[in-house]
């Protein structure tokens, strides 16, 4: 319930909070502005009800771009937002039935359909989405670059 707090707000306005209190915006983000309604949405948590919980924060964090370190919380919301039953994509049925079955896969698979779906409108993919994925085992999939795992 708290993790889209700051979805409303206009790109602007999200920079600014950012601004005010002093968090750093990367590239990614101040070129796509909208995807930090996560984080400043956890500071609201805070501010406006008193969350504290660092997992509950961290969930909401993460909600929009993942991570390089996602909890199990972080992966349910990431899922779960991906999933929800209004999303109109043709796998989300599929993702919802994984999830229950294998939370890490659905992550990954929720990740990649985010990559795929910023690719479609031409955008490139977070870098904290590539890590997520990369901490997941599947970015070789997705850069065509293949690491050495022996080493
Ligand atoms: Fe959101």
């Amino acid at each position: 319930m708290l993790h889209d707090l700051a979805r409303l707000y206009p790109e602007e306005r999200l920079l600014a909070e950012c601004a005010q209190r002093g968090m750093p915006v990367n590239d990614y983000e101040r070129a796509y502005p909208l995807v930090l309604h996560a984080r400043v949405g956890a500071e609201l948590a805070t501010e406006m009800f008193g969350v504290q919980d660092p997992e509950i924060l961290s969930a909401i964090r993460k909600h929009t771009l993942g991570d390089a370190q996602m909890s199990p919380l972080d992966c349910i919301v990431y899922v779960a937002d991906t999933a929800e039953p209004g999303r109109t994509f043709p796998q989300r049925a599929s993702l919802e039935s994984l999830v229950m079955r294998d939370l890490t896969e659905a992550t990954r698979v929720a990740l990649e359909l985010a990559i795929e779906h910023y690719q479609k409108k031409g955008l490139a993919a977070a870098p904290q989405t590539l890590a997520a994925l990369q901490a997941l085992g599947a970015a070789e999939a997705l850069t065509g670059e293949v690491s050495d795992r022996s080493a």
